[in-house]
């Protein structure tokens, strides 16, 4: 699976040469990439253990590759303040260890088979390995936590609970409430949160502005929320080789996201849908009615509905990220809002 800068032509001045291939400032572009390759040392370092099993099966995904979206956005907000100040690689490396730690435990939860085009730990191990894997990473990552001081502490830790609180909301659905509202919450949480989290800690551990830090805070969870709308999109309409998943992985497990929930209400009705409103309501562990319920769903209109909603949301964080000082940095941040609408793993 393409990292932020794989694919990317060695040399850094060339257009495009930012990290997700972004037309981005040559000398930010550089010192990107330098960092980045600072934190994935500090990665591999951070998974080693005593016990074999527990390195193997740590380093499976961190090898695997990944796009390395949240470092990236922690590099990106630390250019508001010092990007050298020693704390901003290691919340770089936190951040991507916590990400790791719910990749592990949201694939035993929704029984997914591949990751970042590998086998899931689940699936080459077992639910138990991938489980204690994730622990051990978040244990990891509070190691690492602990020197960046106890508010750096607090702001993950609150992230993380936030993201449990959206994964169990996931799991126990609307319930009676609004579906639609519900779902922005859960999204929000499971997802903006951590986003919300890099921009938070790359700036403050920079030593940016107090208005500084809370503006890319905010604007984050925006691209964040963008982010897991992207997802829940590509998860519909991309294919394995694009995304290194497994597409339909959503509405295998019974997981309504927003294209299903705009044709469950009603958007595009003039078009004949019935057939895929009865499936929605069927159990879609069968393979042929998921075979049938995937390709009815990528040709209705509630995908362009949601491609517009997603639009939306990158807009308003595109708009949010303008009200910050003009620098190279803000630039790639603003490019990143388009990434997140073009992107396709
Ligand atoms: C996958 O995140 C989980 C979501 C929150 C959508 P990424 O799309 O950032 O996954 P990697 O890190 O590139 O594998
Ligand atoms: C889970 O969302 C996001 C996390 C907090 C890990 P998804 O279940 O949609 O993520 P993918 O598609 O498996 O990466
Ligand atoms: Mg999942
Ligand atoms: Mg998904």
């Amino acid at each position: 699976m393409s990292s932020a800068f794989a694919g990317v032509p060695g040399e850094s001045s060339a257009p495009g040469a930012g990290p997700f291939g972004l037309p981005i400032d040559p000398a930010l572009a550089a010192a990107s990439r330098d960092r980045l390759a600072a934190v994935e040392d500090m990665l591999l370092d951070a998974v080693r253990s005593e016990d074999p099993l527990l390195t193997q099966a740590s380093k499976h995904l961190v090898e695997a590759g990944g796009k390395r979206f949240r470092p990236m956005l922690v590099l990106l907000a630390a250019e508001f303040g010092d990007p050298d100040a020693p704390g901003v690689v290691p919340a770089a490396v936190v951040v991507e260890l916590t990400h790791l730690a719910t990749l592990y435990h949201d694939d035993v939860m929704d029984e997914a088979t591949i990751r970042r085009g590998e086998e899931s730990a689940n699936t080459r191990w077992t639910n138990t390995v991938a489980i204690l894997t994730g622990d051990y990473l978040f244990a990891r990552a509070s190691d690492i936590l602990a020197d960046l001081g106890p508010e750096a502490v607090r702001i993950q830790a609150r992230s993380f609970a936030r993201l449990v609180r959206g994964q169990i909301q996931e799991t126990v659905g609307p319930a009676g409430t609004d579906p639609l509202k519900h779902y922005l919450q859960v999204i929000a949480d499971k997802t903006g949160s951590l986003i919300a989290t890099s921009g938070q800690l790359g700036s403050l551990l920079a030593g940016a502005p107090t208005h500084v830090v809370d503006t890319l805070t905010s604007a984050c969870e925006k691209i964040g929320v963008a982010f897991q709308l992207s997802d829940d999109i590509l998860d519909i309409a991309s294919d394995t080789e694009q995304s290194g998943k497994t597409p339909g992985t959503d509405l295998r497990e019974g997981i309504l996201t927003l294209p299903t929930h705009h044709v469950l209400a009603g958007v595009g009705s003039g078009s004949d849908d019935a057939r895929l409103r009865e499936l929605l309501a069927a159990d879609l562990t069968d393979d042929a009615l998921h075979a049938e319920a995937l390709a009815l769903l990528r040709v209705h209109p509630a995908m362009d509905q949601a491609r517009a909603d997603l639009h939306r949301w990158a807009d308003d964080a595109r708009t949010e990220l303008l009200t910050l000082p003009e620098n190279p940095a803000r630039a790639a941040l603003i490019s990143l809002c388009d990434y997140v609408i073009t992107r396709r793993s």
